[in-house]
């Protein structure tokens, strides 16, 4: 009997991780075989869990948090934007048996932003809450879209100015503290924090938002977030959380390993009727 495909996801915790649902119901949809299962593996565990599943005849890995830094420092050869995020959330086994690392996360998040949503990047605004990997991940696909400027803003201000100054070449790209927000708008906030997930929010100014300005927390819960909260509160034309990105990201990840794209639309809708009262 030859063995089902294997895949899975690696993270600590990973126990309420939503990816074996999405790959699951992603081969179901495409009519791929395969097996997709998450598995708890602390950091210092994770170059030998690496090793022994594609030894054991692993096809493909995505890589969670803590461990997406220690994936992009495993392995050699990378695409291009997982070389930008210093971040590897995708490892996918090649025709000649070495590993490539890839970063899906940031074409999840402008996929869900313009196609699901139809919230045009391009000539917008855009303001990132946070200067940590989350928003290394991002920032290079986003600036691909032209927006008309793209400002970093972090509790540690050295951090994003430095940031900002990695990925300038051609200077719509800058890097701040919160305070300095004070008197200017934005048609789209990012919330890459990880404040919002202990339900905390950055100190941000009232009017920080532009009329019919849109609001997205990278991350997302059964609740909304306090920066989904928030964006509500500020009359945000739509405040969204990250659920799409993650499928997105899923879908990114799938297409690389299988060469097939999943629908994401009935999964979304899937897993949000879920989480609805
Ligand atoms: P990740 O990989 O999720 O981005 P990280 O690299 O630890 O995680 O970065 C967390 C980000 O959230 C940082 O930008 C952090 O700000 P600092 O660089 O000043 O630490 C930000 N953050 C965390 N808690 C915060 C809070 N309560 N208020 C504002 N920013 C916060």
């Amino acid at each position: 009997m030859t063995r089902l495909d294997r895949y899975a996801v690696f993270g600590h915790p990973i126990k309420h991780s939503k990816s074996p649902r999405i790959h699951r119901l992603f081969a179901e949809q495409t009519g791929q075989t395969l097996e997709y299962t998450a598995q708890d593996v602390p950091a210092e565990q994770f170059q030998s869990a690496v090793t022994t599943f594609f030894a054991g005849g692993g096809k493909g890995l995505n890589c969670t948090v803590p461990l997406k830094e220690l994936a992009w420092n495993y392995v050699a050869h990378k695409t291009e934007r997982a070389q930008l995020s210093k971040a590897v959330n995708t490892l996918a086994l090649q025709a000649d048996g070495s590993l490539l690392g890839d970063n899906t996360d940031g074409i999840g998040l402008v996929t869900d932003l313009t196609i699901n949503h139809g919230i045009a990047l391009s000539g917008s605004r855009i303001l990132i809450l946070g200067a940590g990997g989350a928003s290394r991940g991002i920032i290079a696909p986003i600036l691909e879209q032209t927006p008309h400027s793209l400002v970093i803003a972090n509790r540690t201000v050295d951090k994003a100015v430095k940031l900002a100054a990695e990925f300038d070449n051609g200077g719509s790209i800058t890097g701040c503290g919160f305070e300095v927000l004070k008197n200017r708008q934005f048609d789209l906030i990012l919330n890459a924090t990880s404040a919002s997930l202990s339900g905390c929010m950055p100190p941000l100014p009232t009017g920080l938002l532009a009329k019919e300005g849109v609001c997205y927390d990278l991350a997302y819960g059964n609740e909304p977030t306090a920066f989904v909260r928030w964006g509500q509160e500020n009359h945000a034309l739509k405040s969204l959380d990250g659920l799409g990105m993650l499928v997105e990201q899923a879908a990114e990840a799938f297409f690389i390993w299988r060469g097939v794209r999943p629908k994401t639309r009935p999964v979304i809708e899937l897993l949000n009727s879920e989480r609805k009262p």
